[in-house]
Formats: structure tokens, sequence, C-alpha cells
């Protein structure tokens, strides 16, 4: 018997911290008895849901869309040129309308501010498919992709390396909510914001297992490895100062060595050769591929627990 909270049933999941840890544990237990083939209700029978991406993706949309299908449900996705936030209608307005539509509204937007507004104006579900601050779906299958790779994530030290924007301050507040111990490293002038650090900082046991910093060697006792672009979506124009900048911050072999038995984990799309070389992504420790395909469990999952059944 698979556990299936309701008290996730109808609530925006706009940031990790917006789970409780029982939430985020159910969630991960849920997507394992997805994957394992143990749970294979469809709870989304019915519902049809609008997927908004103001930003490419291939993983998101596509496991997305795939995992409602399983689920029962129908999509409708929509680029950048359709709805137009903010040019056609306000964010809001957009969101007033949809609600009518459709039962659920998944939505990768520039701005998590706009995220906000989205889900202001719906009441039906909003789930944040990523914004410039959070990621926190990408963190679901990650989490999953380290139980499976590595046990429980209490034993763990995930030490990620690189920017830190939207997937380092998602990670920062699901161990927030787990405690497992994370080392984030970026370079001087990127690290999380003070506003990411107070909210996680209030969330679980907080943020006493987290530490900053800028040094590239604050490897001990790493189980994990993972890093992301250097260079974000919407950044390009910053492409070459920020290749300057991160350069010492590459996993290669050398640090992957010093990492002694860490798995790697990248969010995807990789920019090889910058963040990453070769030798590492495509090597026996990375597991980046697994965690990509974790992704449509973590959100059949979490849409089980968000959609349920009526
Ligand atoms: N990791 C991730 O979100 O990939 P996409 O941008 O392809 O959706
Ligand atoms: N930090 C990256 C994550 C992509 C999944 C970006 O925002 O482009």
């Amino acid at each position: 018997m698979i556990p299936v909270l309701a008290s996730l049933r109808g609530r925006d999941f706009l940031d990790v911290a917006d789970l409780d840890p029982a939430e985020l544990r159910s969630v991960l237990a849920l997507a394992h008895a997805i994957k394992a083939g143990r749970w294979a209700e469809r709870p989304l029978a019915g519902r049809h849901i609008a997927m908004l991406f103001q930003k490419p993706s291939n993983r998101t949309r596509v496991s997305f869309e795939v995992g409602i299908a399983r689920l029962g449900g129908t999509t409708t996705t929509l680029g950048e040129q359709d709805v137009q936030f903010g040019r056609r209608e306000t964010v809001h307005d957009a969101a007033r309308v949809l609600d009518r539509y459709v039962d659920g509204i998944v939505a990768r937007m520039r701005s998590h501010a706009d995220l906000v507004e989205l889900a202001a104006g719906a009441e039906k579900p909003v789930i944040n498919a990523l914004t410039d601050r959070s990621h926190p779906c990408q963190i679901l299958a990650d989490l999953m992709t380290l139980e499976e790779a590595c046990g429980p994530l209490g034993a763990q030290r995930v030490v990620y390396i690189g920017d830190g924007n939207n997937i380092a301050a998602s990670l920062i507040e699901a161990a927030a909510l787990l405690g497992f111990r994370l080392t984030v490293i970026t370079p001087p002038g990127y690290e999380p914001t003070p506003q990411v650090l107070e909210r996680a900082g209030s969330i679980g046991s907080g943020t006493s297992g987290v530490l900053i910093s800028n040094d590239v060697a604050a490897l001990d006792g790493a189980t994990a490895i993972y890093t992301d672009v250097w260079t974000s979506m919407g950044q390009e124009d910053q492409r070459a100062t920020r290749s300057k900048i991160f350069a010492p911050y590459q996993v290669n072999k050398k640090l992957m060595d010093a990492a002694k038995d860490a798995v790697f984990l990248h969010c995807l799309p990789a920019h090889r050769g910058e963040e990453v070389t070769d030798e590492v992504i495509d090597g026996p420790r990375s597991i980046v591929f697994d965690q990509a395909g974790n992704r449509l469990y973590a959100q059949m999952a979490l849409l089980a627990e968000i959609m349920g059944p009526r």
C-alpha cells in the first residue's frame, strides 16, 4: 500500500520549501513506487493541464507531457509566442482565463515574480517548471536519484559546484527539509542570495548542514558532486565573462579524483567542455541520464499528490 498524502491536494508547488519534510518524503516514496511498477493509478483521468514555457525545454516539457498522459490526463503546451505574458495581456489576466479551462498549470517562467503572480491569479494548482530563482521539480528527481544510487539521504554529503542560482537554491531548501549535508561552492559574487538562505533557515532542520564556500577544494566527505551550466537560459550575453570566472570550478577528472567515490550529477542540458568534461559526464560515476529519466516518476508522483482523485 503506497500512502498518498491528502495534504498536497489542490496546492501550488512553486518551491521545494512549499512542502514539509513528510510531504517531500511522501512524494519521493510514491515516485520510487511508480518507477518500480508498484503504483499505476490514473488520478488525472478527465483532467487537462496547461503547460506554459517562456524558455526552451526538453526534459521538463516531455517528462510532464508523458507523465500526465500516463496518469490519464491531457495537456495543452504553449510556448513563448503563444501567451506572450506582459505583451498581449498581464500574467494575472492570462491566469484568470486559463483557470476557467484547465485543472492545473505547469509553468516555466523567466521571472519567479511572474510565476508568483500566475499562481495568485489562478485558483487551480500551479507547478514551477523552472524560474530564475528555483527548479523544484528537478530537485525531486535529483533526490530520488541520490536515494537510488547512494541510499538514505541522511548519510550523504552533496557538493554542488557552480552558479548559486536556481538549482542551488532548490537544493538548499531540500537539504533543510530532509537534513542531508550540502556544500555549495561558487565563485565569489555568485553565492545563493540571502533570501534563499533565510527561507531555508526557517524550514525543516534549517541550514545548519549547509555550507557555502568559494573553495573548489572543499570536497571532504562528498558522496555526490553536482554541477549546472555556468550560463543559464536568459544570461547568454554574459557567457564570455562567466566562462572566465567559472573556469576554476570545472568538474573534471582531477576534481572527481579528489572527490574519491562520489557520483556525478547534472540537471542537463550540459555545456560539455565548460562546467563538465566529456570524461566525467560519460564516465562510470556519472548518473546524469538516470537523473534525467527520474524526472518522469518524480513529477508523476507530485501530480498524483497535488491533483489526486476528485
Ligand atoms: N533539466 C531541465 O529542466 O531540462 P530542460 O531545460 O530540458 O527542461
Ligand atoms: N540553471 C539552468 C538550469 C537548466 C535546467 C538554467 O536556468 O538555465
